[in-house]
């Protein structure tokens, strides 16, 4: 059988399948490779084995020794925005609050005044280097929420501009509508919840896959949240939610009982939650970044959600305002480091587990035949490595589709 590339030469090859050959917790194989064919990964084996195999294949790289392991899967960004807001950065070293901001006009609404003043081009322009940044650091697929337009024509803007980055970037992208992000300041309350629950549902359905909303104090209330997640599952979406940033509100609860694909942030959740989410198998994706850069020590505690058979998922959450962080790696170490995750838990959360948050994981998140071949060759020799050399771009070589980026 002809192939189109080999991958070979691995210190292992973290396939996250525990059935493969010499698998550890993580699923690996000793200097393993992987044999790729019009862009899905054919065969995985020892490199010995796979070189045998496939004895004529020309195009082979060569790991040298390093760590290669599945791309990572970025399942929680707002990607798309226009301007930045480093002054805020300033303003809370000198003790505002993230929630206070938002409250004077600032916040989300300052990215909304950019982003509804920028244009298409502008936009896609941005957005294309930030996900160049993206796949520097390693990441395949990234999730991309609307949300800075809060209007008919931004929000379709936004969702019109990542389906235009999903297809000039090589880069896989999942759409997400969150126009329930917060109530824009030149609306009223009950008029924007009911444009959200009805008119907008029916405009944005084509254009995204999630539906997703901010449930917290001075974004929507509890109530709102499930008329809203109820509306949008009848409307044919798949259903997020931004649940327990600053506080408990309940929605991880309700998200699940309604059959969310995953519930985001969860710095504060109930026991009684919890359990929800375990019996429903709703994931759950931690944002380290969030804390680390609003400087709270409000970290979520992944060994809760672990105990409970949870899938633990993680993200950067990138955004102008809360992490404007493009590396999972960061991640990873942040939450080894705060949140209490095995550097095991850390890895399958970025890769299997996030595919799992996007409902992805026929497709991506391990090396697997049948799967994409999107991999990444780390400069290290384990996994243990990754938060042992923080805050340095460990990626040697992005494989996307079977093809180096
Ligand atoms: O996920 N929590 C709400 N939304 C974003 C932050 C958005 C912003 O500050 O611009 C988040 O943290
Ligand atoms: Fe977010």
């Amino acid at each position: 059988m002809e192939v189109d590339t080999l991958i070979i030469n691995s210190s292992q090859l973290l396939t996250l399948e525990r059935s493969s050959m010499g698998s550890g917790l993580l699923g690996s194989i000793v200097n393993g490779a992987v044999a790729v064919k019009n862009g899905l990964i054919l065969e995985t084996g020892t490199t010995s084995a796979i070189m045998k195999n496939y004895p004529d294949c020309l195009n082979v790289i060569d790991a040298d020794g390093s760590l290669v392991l599945p791309g990572f899967v970025d399942c929680h960004t707002h990607l798309v925005f226009a301007g930045d807001r480093s002054k805020e950065m300033e303003q809370r070293l000198e003790g505002a609050e993230y929630l206070e901001i938002l409250k004077n006009r600032g916040g989300i609404h300052s990215t909304v005044r950019a982003t509804r003043n920028a244009s298409r081009k502008e936009l896609i322009s941005l957005g294309m280097e930030r996900l160049n940044r993206m796949a520097e650091n390693g990441t395949t697929t990234v999730e991309i929420k609307s949300g800075y337009g809060l209007n008919e024509e931004t929000e379709l803007k936004m969702l019109q501009v990542a389906s235009e980055l999903g297809i000039k970037h090589s880069l896989d992208v999942v759409i997400t509508y969150l126009g329930a992000h917060t109530v824009p300041e030149d609306k009223n309350r009950d008029e924007y919840v009911k444009w959200l629950g009805g008119k907008s549902l029916r405009a944005f359905r084509k254009n995204a896959e999630f539906f997703d909303i901010f449930c917290e104090e001075g974004a929507f209330s509890l109530t709102e949240t499930k008329m809203l997640l109820e509306a949008a599952k009848l409307a044919g979406f798949k259903l997020k939610v931004h649940g327990g940033q600053f506080n408990d509100l309940g929605s991880p609860g309700i998200a699940s009982l309604l059959g969310a694909v995953s519930v985001d942030h969860l710095e504060n959740i109930s026991n009684q939650d919890l359990d929800l989410m375990s019996e429903a198998g709703t994931v759950a994706v931690l944002m380290p970044g969030v804390p680390f850069f609003l400087q709270s020590d409000q970290y979520p505690e992944a060994k809760r959600f672990v105990k409970k058979g949870i899938p633990v998922a993680l993200a950067t959450d990138f955004n102008p305002g809360s992490c404007p962080s493009y590396s999972m790696q960061m991640m990873i170490t942040l939450g080894v480091f705060y949140c209490g995750l095995s550097v095991t838990d850390a890895v399958l959360g970025s890769t299997i587990n996030a595919a799992k948050a996007i409902n992805r994981e026929t497709e991506i998140g391990s090396i697997k035949a049948g799967k994409k071949a999107d991999l990444i060759i780390l400069n290290i020799k384990k996994p243990e490595e990754i938060p042992y050399y923080f805050g340095t771009n460990l990626v040697k070589k992005t494989i996307k589709n079977g093809k180096i980026i």
